[in-house]
């Protein structure tokens, strides 16, 4: 595999965006962190809070010929342990409403709020994990370092970020391979050492941006029961952007159609299916059903 394959300048500087200002910058107070693992419940019992609310968001792209108007007023809200799945036609602003929520781009109009707080303070308390549609690993560091490496820039000790990040590696099924280099694995297994890297540190939010639409459908479906399982077992909020709709309605409890662009969101549809998901729940009528209902949201999008 090419090495700039695995590294994209791009995304690199993005990754470090969100992994840097925890060195540089006290934690802000805004949400205690709380990974409670429950259906749509904190802890004590009431109903979950508000991860992310956008309303009325536009946003404009300036450029040398004439203004790009990507997103247009998008209003919606994603609760904490949701697991939110974006859904468009390619160009529609998925990535840009990604690269919004996360503090990676400024909206035009609107307001966005995570935690209850702006996006650059959300980043400032480290409220993002994101995997990048290309896994963005550094190359000429083993699995284990490119997973300990946001956890050594946030000033934990060694010995503290290899017990985290290997931790990290287990969970996600790649124990024993710690001392390989990315380009020495499969591209299944470089996501999953990005899914690894992304949740060392905690994040609130884990954004997702295609992460495996380059993959095969076997690997897909493999990696789509892993990350379910993971969500199962942490209940962290997710954002995961695809343009499979079998993908979005096995993995999401919340379902966010968009339009070409201009992107708007033309349907929020709320998952029917039970938290408990096998592979095999796609052959079910209540699968297909909702499967139709995306479908049939997206077609209205594109006005047919
Ligand atoms: N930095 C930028 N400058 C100008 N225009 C941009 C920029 N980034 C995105 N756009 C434009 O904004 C629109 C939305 O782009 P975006 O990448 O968010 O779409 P997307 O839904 O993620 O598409 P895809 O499914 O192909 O990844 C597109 O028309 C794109 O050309
Ligand atoms: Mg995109």
């Amino acid at each position: 595999m090419a090495w700039n394959s695995l590294v994209c300048g791009d995304k690199l500087t993005n990754w470090l965006t969100l992994v840097q200002p925890l060195c540089t910058r006290p934690r802000p107070h805004c949400e205690p962190m709380n990974n409670s693992a429950d259906s749509g419940l904190s802890a004590t019992g009431t109903p979950a809070r508000t991860a992310v609310s956008v309303r009325n968001a536009s946003v404009i792209y300036q450029t040398a010929d004439a203004p790009v108007h990507a997103l247009c007023d998008i209003d919606f809200d994603i609760a904490e342990g949701e697991f939110v799945a974006l859904i468009g036609p390619s160009g529609c602003g998925k990535t840009t409403l990604m690269r919004v929520i996360a503090d990676l781009e400024k909206i035009s109009a609107g307001q966005v709020l995570v935690n209850g707080v702006s996006p650059a303070e959300a980043r400032m308390a480290r409220a993002y994990g994101y995997v990048f549609q290309a896994p963005a690993l550094f190359p000429w560091r083993t699995v284990l370092a490119n997973v300990t490496l946001p956890l050594q820039i946030q000033g934990k000790g060694k010995a503290d970020a290899k017990r985290i990040a290997l931790e990290h590696l287990q969970r996600v099924e790649l124990k024993g391979f710690e001392g390989k280099y990315p380009w020495q694995l499969s591209g299944g297994m470089q996501q999953r050492v990005s899914i690894a890297r992304a949740l060392s540190f905690e994040p609130k939010i884990l954004m997702m941006d295609e992460p495996f639409g380059a993959l095969d459908e076997i690997t897909r479906d493999r990696l789509n029961e892993q990350l379910q399982q993971l969500w199962q077992r942490e209940r962290r909020t997710v954002v995961f952007v695809t343009h499979s709709i079998a993908e979005a309605v096995y993995l999401s409890t919340k379902i966010v159609v968009m339009s070409p662009r201009p992107g708007r969101i033309v349907k929020v549809i709320d998952s029917t299916l039970p938290n408990e998901r096998h592979l095999g729940l796609r052959d079910t009528p209540e699968f297909m059903a909702l499967a139709h209902e995306v479908r049939e949201a997206l077609a209205d999008g594109h006005g047919g």
